[in-house]
């Protein structure tokens, strides 16, 4: 099979993403907590719209391909209502409330200064997706590639195309 056609391959790519950006925020959010200059904070935490500007356009899309196009299919030998992609849903609606909170705590900040609570979402939202991806490349998508066929590799991968586009 050519892997560029392999919907499972595509999203540890995606995550290949996703961990950059993290370990970028996570390196923000060291240096919020630890300088002493307000200057420099302001910066830095003003610097964070970029990295959620990726949260909420390409990890949204990443979402949506588990849950529009892999999950259903899966779900088919796996089941949806327990197990893993039960929990990996549960996950998904966690990490888009953390990035809401974040948001919000970072648009107030001008008024609240309050850059530790910044910090602390930030690094719970690192925490929760790092596991959160491992599990998934440790279990949900071995299960992928054991149980799903060639046929049904490939309805994802045009399902993934579309998610794409219409994210466009
Ligand atoms: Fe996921
Ligand atoms: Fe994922």
């Amino acid at each position: 099979m050519d892997t560029s056609l392999d919907p499972i391959v595509a999203l540890k790519s995606d995550h290949g993403a996703v961990r950059a950006v993290l370990n970028n925020l996570d390196g923000y959010l060291k240096k919020i907590g630890s300088v002493s200059s307000n200057g420099l904070r302001n910066n830095l935490i003003n610097q964070l719209n970029e990295i959620t500007a990726f949260i909420d356009k390409d990890l949204e899309i990443h979402f949506k391909k588990e849950e529009n196009a892999l999950f259903p299919i899966l779900g088919n030998y796996i089941g949806t209502e327990t197990g893993p992609i039960h929990v990996m849903l549960i996950e998904h609606a966690q990490s888009r409330e953390l990035s809401l909170e974040f948001k919000s705590k970072i648009k107030n900040y001008p008024d609240s200064k309050d850059y530790n609570y910044i910090v602390n979402i930030g690094n719970a939202f690192v925490k929760l997706l790092s596991e959160h991806i491992d599990k998934e490349e440790q279990i949900l998508f071995n299960m992928a590639d054991i149980q799903l066929s060639r046929e049904e590799k490939h309805g994802i991968m045009e399902k993934f195309l579309i998610i794409t586009s219409q994210a466009a």
